[in-house]
């Protein structure tokens, strides 16, 4: 067996091996799964914008008018007159006096942690931060404190370690994985009181990649939402998920915005993102302006799909939002669970390690706006048999999350 052969056996061994599923047609609430129809509840496409009229003419337009791509990095010949645009577009959004646009959502945290923090600095990170935080952390050349989920005395405690070092905390808004919402008053005001005095700075990015178009005022997400427009440093977003098209935003003040200009690798190193995408994502933000209701009706299901879950027996702990964990905790039953589900009809696609921590594997339900009541309601009763045919009765536990020991929490190296 060759090396890459036993690599692959053992994952699968593991149940953690992977492979990519084929979905006919738009992201829709239904497609086609390999070949099979299902209910899609695990797409971020959580406003419908992505196979809207408006948004698909807007990007074809685009494609006609400006080209497919963008020809070079934003340094170079990159930057084109619908970048700026959907720029000062995003800035007004989001209340901000500047926004720079990334290639992905990846990309901007990879880009702007490492901006930000440089050595002998700490970046603060909360322990259930995505992927692509943990490696924006792992790039940059600062040392990394990474606090409990959504600990503030473990975030207070840390920053007090810390001293009169420059500090960076960052966190998610709307967790990814667990759908729950990071307490944003507190940690802007730990910021304010550890930085204030002109000690040092402290400052704060918040990646609001699932809270933009699905929760606070309009949609603004959960800084607005929090009351916090204007006090954190940071805002990223993506346009990849509520927004139905690709690439991401940071929002922030002109100063940083020319900071990360130069210093952003991921944007300074990478094409600009394809027109197509950028007056897609200019077009969508027009759709959410024009109907705040989608961010209402998306709220709506999200509750009407947790009712019906818990009719079922099927606790979803701690999320508060569109983002519906199911925690099953061993991976090889999580996907086991899945594809029962995925037979019935449902496509809700088991999330292993490393995207969650050991134990906690989960199916993870996203809701759309598009959704009908019914449906959902339909949704929950398969999961609730796919719960009663594979573990006999009911594999969702959140005490799997809940039994999580500090132990757990590491630091992540500041290179390697
Ligand atoms: C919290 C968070 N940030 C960033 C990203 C990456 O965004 P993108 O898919 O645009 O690369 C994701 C993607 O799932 C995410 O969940």
């Amino acid at each position: 067996m060759s090396e890459i052969a036993a690599r692959l056996a053992e994952l699968e061994q593991l149940g953690l091996h992977r492979r990519t599923r084929l979905v006919s047609g738009p992201q829709g609430p239904s497609v086609v799964v390999d070949g099979r129809p299902a209910l899609l509840l695990c797409s971020n496409n959580y406003l419908g914008l992505a196979d809207h009229p408006c948004v698909r003419e807007a990007a074809a337009d685009a494609a006609l008018r400006w080209g497919a791509g963008a020809g070079a990095s934003r340094l170079v010949s990159g930057t084109m007159t619908v970048h700026r645009a959907l720029e000062q577009r995003i800035a007004a959004f989001k209340g901000t006096a500047a926004a720079l646009l990334f290639g992905s959502g990846y990309l901007a945290n990879l880009g702007i942690v490492g901006a930000l923090s440089r050595a002998g600095e700490v970046v603060f990170s909360d322990e259930l931060n995505h992927a692509s935080i943990i490696d924006g952390c792992r790039l940059s050349r600062a040392e990394t404190f990474v606090y409990a989920h959504n600990d503030v005395e473990h975030l207070a405690w840390g920053l007090e370690q810390a001293g009169e070092r420059a500090s960076l905390i960052v966190t998610e808004s709307v967790f990814s994985m667990d759908g729950d919402v990071a307490p944003l008053e507190q940690i802007a005001s730990l910021a304010a009181r550890h930085g204030g005095g002109g000690r040092r700075g402290v400052r704060v990015v918040v990646d609001e990649a699932h809270a933009t178009g699905c929760i606070g005022p309009g949609g603004r997400g959960a800084v607005a939402a929090a009351g916090l427009d204007g006090e954190i440093d940071v805002v990223i977003g993506t346009l990849g998920k509520a927004l139905g098209s690709y690439g991401a935003f940071a929002a922030c003040s002109q100063e940083i915005a020319a900071l990360l200009t130069n210093g952003a690798r991921s944007l300074i190193f990478s094409t600009a993102p394809p027109p197509p995408a950028v007056v897609g994502a200019h077009a969508a933000l027009d759709v959410l302006e024009a109907e705040p209701e989608r961010v209402t009706r998306l709220q709506a299901n999200a509750r009407v799909l947790r009712a019906a879950l818990a009719r079922e027996g099927i606790d979803a702990p701690g999320s508060s939002t569109q983002i519906v964990p199911l925690i099953v905790g061993d991976a090889t039953l999580a996907m086991d669970v899945c594809e029962a589900a995925l037979r019935d009809g449902v496509f809700a696609q088991a999330i292993r390690p490393p995207t969650v921590p050991d134990g906690t594997s989960r199916l993870r339900l996203a809701v759309m706006a598009t959704h009908s009541e019914d449906e959902l309601r339909e949704a929950a009763r398969v999961l609730g048999r796919a719960a009663l045919d594979i573990a006999g009765g009911a594999p969702f536990n959140s005490s799997a999350v809940e039994n999580r020991t500090a132990t757990e929490i590491t630091r992540v190296p500041a290179s390697g």
